[in-house]
């Protein structure tokens, strides 16, 4: 019969139980669990969504290679790009225009003749918008909309325009819009409406892509996951780009 050592049972106890305990303090002192488990949309290779995408030859400006803070992490820079190069959209409109790399992005990979909308707050009116302004940290960010596509041959298939996508009227691109980008806003309401709005911009045959489906913004996560219970999306994968590809 083997001998009960006291020693081995401790070690056996010992590291579930100090794990618990590490977790009850992080857990009482406000710590949250990371949302990943949240992230509920069907998560898809961007080349089954888009067979033969893989052989898309994407364009990138060198300016674009460094970015800085709030553009299109590289992968889904790539990835949005290669989206523009596949599907060759005509009219485009993306809501956050920020800096303009997502913008330069569009213009640079799509044919010559496409119109690319984009629209972000009048940097000279500082009125409230309708729905607190939720651009992770960004909010105090000095940038000049555009600023990374004005001096580009580009500028001329681009449409800078201004207000709070939120009260703005869109009503004159309904369905007409072959892809829209929504990267504004990441409140719950404004991302919420911003699909609204979205959905009716586009024509036949058209997308929406979303940025920011990631922990870091659950509030996006929250309203693309109840947007998903009408209207399928899916998770590009290995990315935090959302997409929904109309009939
Ligand atoms: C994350 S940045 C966009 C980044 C950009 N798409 C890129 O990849 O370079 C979000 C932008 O949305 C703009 N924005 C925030 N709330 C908005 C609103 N209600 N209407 C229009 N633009 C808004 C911000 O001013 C900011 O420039």
């Amino acid at each position: 019969m083997q001998e009960f050592r006291w020693k081995d049972s401790l070690r056996l106890v010992l590291p579930p139980l100090l794990v618990d305990i590490y977790r009850a303090v992080l857990i009482r002192s406000g710590y949250r669990a990371p949302l990943s488990a949240l992230l509920k949309l069907p998560i898809t290779p961007l080349e089954k969504i888009f067979p033969g995408i893989g052989q898309a030859e994407i364009q990138i400006p060198c300016s674009q290679l460094s970015r800085g803070p709030g553009a299109l992490p590289m992968t889904e820079y790539l990835f949005f790009s290669a989206i523009c190069r596949y599907r060759q959209p005509l009219r485009v409109l993306e809501i956050g225009t920020f800096r303009g790399s997502s913008t330069l992005a569009m213009a640079v990979n799509s044919p010559d003749r496409t119109e690319v909308f984009t629209l972000d707050l009048d940097p000279s009116h500082k009125k409230p918008t309708k729905y607190p302004l939720n651009i992770g940290g960004l909010e105090n960010h000095p940038f000049a909309p555009g600023e990374l596509f004005l001096q580009t041959p580009y500028a001329r298939k681009i449409r800078q325009l201004y207000g709070d996508s939120a009260s703005f009227d869109f009503q004159p691109f309904y369905g007409t819009m072959d892809l829209v980008f929504i990267d504004g806003n990441h409140g719950y309401e404004n991302v919420r409406s911003d699909s609204e709005q979205a959905f009716r911009m586009l024509r036949p045959g058209g997308l929406i892509l979303w940025d920011d489906y990631y922990d870091a913004f659950p509030s996006v996560v929250r309203c693309l996951n109840e947007i998903h219970a009408s209207r399928p999306l899916l998770h590009i994968e290995r990315s935090r780009l959302v997409l929904y590809l109309s009939a």
